[in-house]
């Protein structure tokens, strides 16, 4: 059986997320996602709308996706590769050529695969007003005085 492992928030769940576990699952029989804890999350300063136990088992419904196990740490990926047992470690360009997988390819293959465009869960929360924009320009148009 060939394992894939892949890691992610996972947080607003969306059609570039099921494209990137479709064509994990794809590479392997097995798919087990490592979602970030949300004390994980806290620590690097961000916060997901659903809590760590609601986007476990929202991707726990999704047919590509055979097992969820938590990220609570940068430095635990080649545990979680012997322990898994993994053959492949996917994760979306955003990543490619990052060392956080680099030095995985001491212990398993590594495969970055292209991300959707046009779609992220920052996009739709900025988009839906319930993040500032990151680059301070808003992408709903501002509403004129009289349309208020
Ligand atoms: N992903 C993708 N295409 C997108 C968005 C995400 O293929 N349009 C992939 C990422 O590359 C990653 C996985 O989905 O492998 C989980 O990404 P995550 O960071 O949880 O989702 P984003 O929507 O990118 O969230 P954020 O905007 O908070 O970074």
């Amino acid at each position: 059986m060939r394992r894939v492992l892949t890691y992610g928030t996972y947080d607003l769940l969306h059609y570039g997320h099921i494209r990137l576990l479709k064509r994990a699952k794809a590479l392997g029989d097995y798919l087990i996602v490592a979602i970030s804890t949300d004390e994980f999350n806290a620590g690097k300063g961000k916060k997901a709308y659903h809590n760590y136990e609601t986007r476990k088992e929202m991707l726990e419904a999704i047919r590509y996706v055979d097992l969820v196990i938590p990220e609570e740490t940068w430095e635990q990926k080649i545990d979680d590769v012997k322990n898994y047992h993994v053959d492949v470690v996917v994760m979306g360009s955003d990543w490619e050529g990052s060392e956080r997988f680099e030095i995985l390819r001491d212990y398993c293959e590594v495969v970055y695969l292209d991300r959707t465009e046009g779609v992220s869960t920052t996009k739709i929360k900025e988009e839906l007003g319930l993040q500032e924009p990151e680059n301070g320009v808003s992408q709903i148009p501002t509403p004129e005085l009289k349309d208020r």
